[in-house]
């Protein structure tokens, strides 16, 4: 890509160059803002300075696809390509070191990421092929998880306050994950609590190493009796994948889905603070909404790091070969190029935006995850008369972190619908499993079979319950 001429060509490396700080107080109340400020000082690149460590981080919508469209060839995602990496000039402890280590399909270029991304694309075309029959299985497990969830919210009451990210929005995918990998929520737990413990600390390390060996004890138990469940399919779509590599992909399948989650997030704030758009969900719109929460509050802001694998210019900056580009989903859905497509007064919205990327690295799973998500605000919508904030927007906490945009609660305050309110409980309220018994590995109980009790997640989840039953209970 050649130097734009809107923008003055500029003098400056990457370790010459003042760094602006990324991850200020200002971006995370509002990386907008932030956004504006790079732009009008540099263009549509600026040096910063990520958690320590230099970035170049693009905010041009034109140059975010066009890194994004040339991964691989030109831009690599493997972090042998990054100079100051292999030259030891990262420190070890750098917190996503392990994310960018990972060496799977979302970390790797060329052959290796052409095999790894069919197999992936493979074994998730059953749960996503609308014709198959895992797909309608898929979508009724996650219509009966999102009744589960709102049941354990909503019970004994009919009305109360909620922390709708914790006991409904980041526990329902992972759910979905135990239905893909054909685990249940009792052999499952343990994973979603390490997953969340990766992603936000504490104790990611150990985490990492506990959830390694989980998901490779999964993978050998799979390998020796597979079911129709998505480690089955990959093992079916690349039989060469050593037990090893299938562990380190399944890394990419929770952090995906925790992303959903925050997309979930994200969209019933939308839906709950926009009138026009509730108005509008009324009569079946709920998809598109969903797609422009996912354009307008990206729940994976920036992509994770690309390395320039050889000299090239982009926006006024030359980018030397082996730099780190952190490239801003979020920056380049509000470039002015676009964003003025798009308006606040219109439901309709452009699909031209990257939330899902673009490229080779695209997002295989874009039509699950907006099902998921669609599904879990219809949901809310069915089950609750009313939703309103028990927080002003602006007060609403976020997750610090270079990639996501999530929340790290959202309180509300609900009125169930009556005619849910007396819904009969459901004997399979535990079950999260999939795919037939008969075709499970021994020892990973599935829907067919009776689960334990009270599992730790749902122990969980009551405990939360109980910490937020307000004085309006029924009974
Ligand atoms: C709201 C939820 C989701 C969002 C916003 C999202 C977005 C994205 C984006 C932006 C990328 C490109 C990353 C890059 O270029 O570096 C990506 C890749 C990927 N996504 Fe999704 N995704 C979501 C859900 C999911 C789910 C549910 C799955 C799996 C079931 C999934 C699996 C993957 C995989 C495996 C890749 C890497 C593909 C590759 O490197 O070829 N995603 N996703």
């Amino acid at each position: 890509m050649t130097t734009d001429s809107r923008f003055a060509p500029r003098a400056g490396t990457l370790t010459s160059s003042p760094l602006e700080p990324l991850f200020t107080r200002e971006y995370d109340a509002d990386p907008a803002l932030v956004h504006e400020r790079f732009r009008t000082a540099y263009g549509p690149v600026a040096p910063v300075d990520l958690l320590g460590v230099p970035v170049w981080f693009v905010l041009g919508y034109e140059e975010v696809l066009h890194v994004l469209q040339n991964a691989g060839d030109r831009w690599s995602k493997c972090v042998a390509n990054w100079r100051a990496f292999t030259e030891g000039r990262v420190p070890a402890d750098w917190p996503p070191l392990t994310l960018l280590t990972a060496d799977n399909t979302g970390f790797q270029d060329g052959d290796r990421h052409r095999l790894g991304r069919a197999a992936w694309d493979a074994a998730l075309r059953p749960f996503q092929d609308p014709a198959h029959p895992q797909a309608q299985a898929m979508e009724r497990a996650i219509l009966r998880y999102c009744d589960d969830l709102i049941d354990v919210v909503t019970e004994g009451t009919s009305s109360g306050l909620a922390d709708l990210c914790a006991q409904y929005g980041r526990p329902l995918p992972l759910m979905v994950a135990n239905h893909l990998l054909g685990v249940t929520l009792e052999y499952g737990d343990d994973m979603v609590m390490d997953f969340w413990r990766l992603l936000d600390g504490p104790d990611s390390g150990g985490a990492y190493q506990r959830l390694y060996a989980a998901l490779h004890d999964l993978v050998t138990a799979k390998r020796s009796r597979p079911g129709e469940d998505f480690i089955s399919y990959l093992f079916a779509a690349k039989p060469d994948f050593t037990d090893d590599e299938l562990a380190r992909e399944l890394f990419l399948l929770p952090a995906f889905l925790d992303f959903t989650g925050s997309l979930i997030c994200n969209a019933v704030v939308e839906v709950i603070t926009n009138p026009r758009l509730r108005t509008t969900l009324s009569t079946g719109a709920i998809e598109e909404a969903v797609n422009r929460v996912a354009m307008l509050k990206p729940a994976i802001a920036n992509v994770t790091l690309r390395y320039a694998k050889a000299d090239v210019k982009l926006g006024g900056f030359t980018i030397a070969a082996g730099d780190p580009v952190l490239l801003s989903v979020a920056a380049a859905n509000n470039d002015p190029q676009i964003a003025s497509a798009l308006s606040d007064d219109t439901v309709r919205s452009t699909r031209a935006h990257l939330s899902w990327g673009a490229g080779p690295h695209r997002c295989p799973s874009r039509r699950l995850a907006t099902q998921i998500t669609t599904i879990a605000v219809r949901r809310l919508l069915e089950r609750f008369s009313t939703l309103r904030l028990a927080l002003p927007p602006d007060q609403l906490p976020w997750r610090p972190s270079p990639f996501m945009r999530a929340l790290r609660s959202l309180p509300v305050q609900y009125e169930v619908r009556q005619d849910f309110a007396l819904r009969p409980r459901r004997e399979s309220r535990e079950t999260a499993g999939a795919g037939d018994s008969a075709s499970r590995p021994q020892g990973i109980p599935g829907d067919g079979d009776r689960p334990p009790a009270r599992s730790a997640l749902w122990a969980f989840l009551h405990r939360l319950r109980g910490g937020r039953r307000d004085d309006h209970q029924a009974g």
